[in-house]
């Protein structure tokens, strides 16, 4: 088969490195990709959001199956797009309709897909300048913290979670002015959920589905979860406290919901369902749907999937999946994200990496998030830059594994938090 995987970051080398195990794979292409695929596959300088020119290549090139990593391109509709035109509609895209997009495109759609389903979540209203007077009716019945979240696609800024009712009125009115552009036209006000989170990962034809391994993820830039959110400064997998019966609880109450409302609703969706969950007092609910794979999630999750990544993604494909085996590594894995300095706020580009020799003779895997080629030499081209990803039999084992390996991997002003686990 010919693949064509789409995206730039960590989770798209991770999924590039088990697509490319796949004895079906004759070629993958990666969209644009970076330094760390191009070692897999052939990166192409195209943007993920490109549709017209990735059609183009697809024919061209006769590619079997376009694999999307970052919501982006789902949430403008790349699946709708493929499967509309007669050219293109044979050639499978792993990833939600437009309209199953809208579960990670919408906070709002989201939250009433939920209430509609029965699907345990915080309580909420949804808020424009409309009906301002309800919302702030609203943060007086709830108590201190107050969450508040734009509706749109913020890059993961769009949510604040402020201590004071006085705070979060003002913040509201902000977020309704303009805050966050057209994404926080209305707002998404939620009770404050107290409990630990995980990162659930379902992959389903719109029938079947089959549940990958659990992570934990690490957002703050801080050790002690401390200091700004970034996109994920490390990962772990498998999850203690998602244990057999609260994953019996999340496949009841919130897998099969979830699975068999899109189908009910007749919204098409062939892809990774990243369910955000928290732990409240032994019970899952849901803080929030994304519908592509985590990152820096996949960076271990990928370590831990025994079974050929591309049979399953075929079975999703032609809606069998449930005739598929998905064997899980019972080891640990974990990742440590090694970033630039100063990020997730100002910080420069284009520093020399090295020990990438080294690291590779270890029984690490180093995948590669924010970096490109420069005068043949591989330098940081983003705030997260490359992420370590090992096994151990128990976290402890993994992530030493990891510490050794971001030790031999020099830039200038690398950062890494060291307590990646440290909760669990
Ligand atoms: P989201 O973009 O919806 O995942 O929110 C970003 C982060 O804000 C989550 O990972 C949580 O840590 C936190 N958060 C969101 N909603 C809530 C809530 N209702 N209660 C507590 N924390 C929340
Ligand atoms: N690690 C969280 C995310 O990918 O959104």
């Amino acid at each position: 088969m010919k693949i064509l995987l789409l995206g730039s970051g960590g989770r798209e080398h991770a999924l590039a490195w088990k697509i490319a195990q796949s004895p079906k794979v004759e070629k993958l292409y990666i969209a644009p990709g970076n330094a760390g695929t191009a070692l897999v596959g052939e990166n192409l300088p195209i943007k993920a959001t490109d549709f017209e020119a990735l059609k183009a290549f697809a024919l061209n090139e006769k590619i079997d199956m376009i694999v999307v990593g970052p919501e982006d391109p789902l949430v403008k509709g790349i699946y709708n797009y493929f499967s509309s035109q007669p050219e293109t509609c044979h050639i499978p895209v792993i990833g939600p309709t437009k309209e199953g997009a809208t579960l990670e495109g919408s906070k709002d759609f989201a939250k009433a897909f939920m209430q509609r389903h029965n699907i345990p979540t915080a309580r909420y209203k949804s808020i424009t300048k409309d009906n301002l007077e309800e919302g702030l009716a609203f943060l007086e019945e709830l108590e201190a913290p107050y969450v508040l979240k734009a509706d749109g696609l913020c890059a993961g800024k769009g949510v604040l979670i402020l201590p004071s009712l006085e705070e979060a009125k003002k913040e509201l009115k902000e977020m309704l002015s303009g805050m966050f552009g057209d994404a926080s036209a209305t707002v998404v006000i939620e009770e404050f959920l107290d409990g630990i989170e995980c990162s659930v990962f379902v992959l389903s034809d719109g029938k079947n589905y089959k549940v990958l391994p659990v992570a934990k993820d690490y957002k703050r830039i801080g050790e002690g979860d401390k200091g700004l959110n970034t996109g994920g400064m490390g990962s772990v997998t498998p999850v203690p406290f998602a244990d057999e019966e609260f994953m019996e609880k999340v496949r009841t109450r919130i897998i099969e919901p979830t699975v068999n409302g899109l189908r009910a609703e007749n919204i098409g969706y062939k892809g990774f369902i990243f369910l955000g969950l928290i732990k409240v007092k032994g019970e899952p609910m849901v803080i929030e749907y994304n519908v592509r794979m985590g990152d820096p999630e996949t960076e271990s999750v990928m370590l831990r999937i025994k079974s050929d990544l591309v049979d399953l993604l075929e079975g999703v494909a032609k809606g069998n999946l449930d005739t598929k085996t998905l064997e899980l590594d019972p080891r640990t894995a974990a990742c440590v994200m090694m970033v630039s300095g100063g990020y997730p706020e100002h910080y420069e580009k284009g520093y020399e990496i090295t020990g990438l020799d080294e690291a590779a003779a270890t029984d690490s895997i180093v995948f590669h998030a924010g970096t490109t080629m420069k005068d043949g030499k591989v330098v940081t081209d983003g705030g997260r830059v490359i992420a370590i990803s090992s096994y151990g039999d128990t976290k402890e084992e993994a992530l030493a594994k990891s510490y050794k390996v971001a030790e031999m991997i020099k830039f200038d002003k690398k950062n890494y938090r060291r307590d990646i686990g440290f909760d669990l």
